[in-house]
């Protein structure tokens, strides 16, 4: 028997002004993105915003339905849409910014564990690190210099 510790670095920034301008301007494309929101249902608007190497930004929101597990969360609709239109690109950054219609969420709100999964695939694929920010609409901004910090003992392909 032996035990296992796994360790992660986030960085937590007090505003988003904290960060470089880069970043800003993606994380405002992420919030731009999270006013296209379709969620009727949760009221919780989710942006992303991806930069990929080529320097195209892609941006996507949840998009629900009535019939609830057939939505989709903003980071999986982004990724997916920078892997089918942009397959050789490689992503180095994603911002994500999330809020409820009800409350402002001063909170950072992390990715849920499909679209982790969802990132995993590609950050394993390209062999680079993708950058992830997230924040609620306003507030503390976390930065994880990977998606693997998110996501320890990531299911991948090495065991199928
Ligand atoms: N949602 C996202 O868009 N991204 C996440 O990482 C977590 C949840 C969406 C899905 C659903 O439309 C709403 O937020 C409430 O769960």
């Amino acid at each position: 028997m032996k035990e296992v510790i796994i360790e992660s670095k986030l960085i937590v920034y007090e505003n988003l002004e904290q960060l470089p301008e880069d970043i800003i301007m993606l994380m405002e494309k992420a919030f731009k993105a999270r006013e296209n929101a379709y969620a009727p249902y949760s009221k919780f608007h989710v942006g992303a915003a991806i930069l990929l190497d080529n320097g195209e930004v892609i941006t996507g929101n949840n998009q629900e339905n009535a019939s609830y597990p057939s939505g989709l969360c903003a980071e999986r609709t982004a990724i997916y849409y920078a892997g089918s239109q942009y397959p050789d690109a490689k992503i180095n950054k994603i911002a994500i910014s999330a809020g409820s219609t009800s409350k402002i969420n001063t909170e950072p709100i992390p990715p849920c564990g499909a679209c982790r999964q969802a990132i995993a695939e590609y950050e394993i694929k390209q062999k680079e690190s993708i950058e992830i920010y997230f924040m609620g609409e306003k507030g503390n901004v976390i930065k994880s210099h990977s998606l693997a910090n998110l996501l320890p003992l990531v299911f991948d392909k090495t065991v199928l």
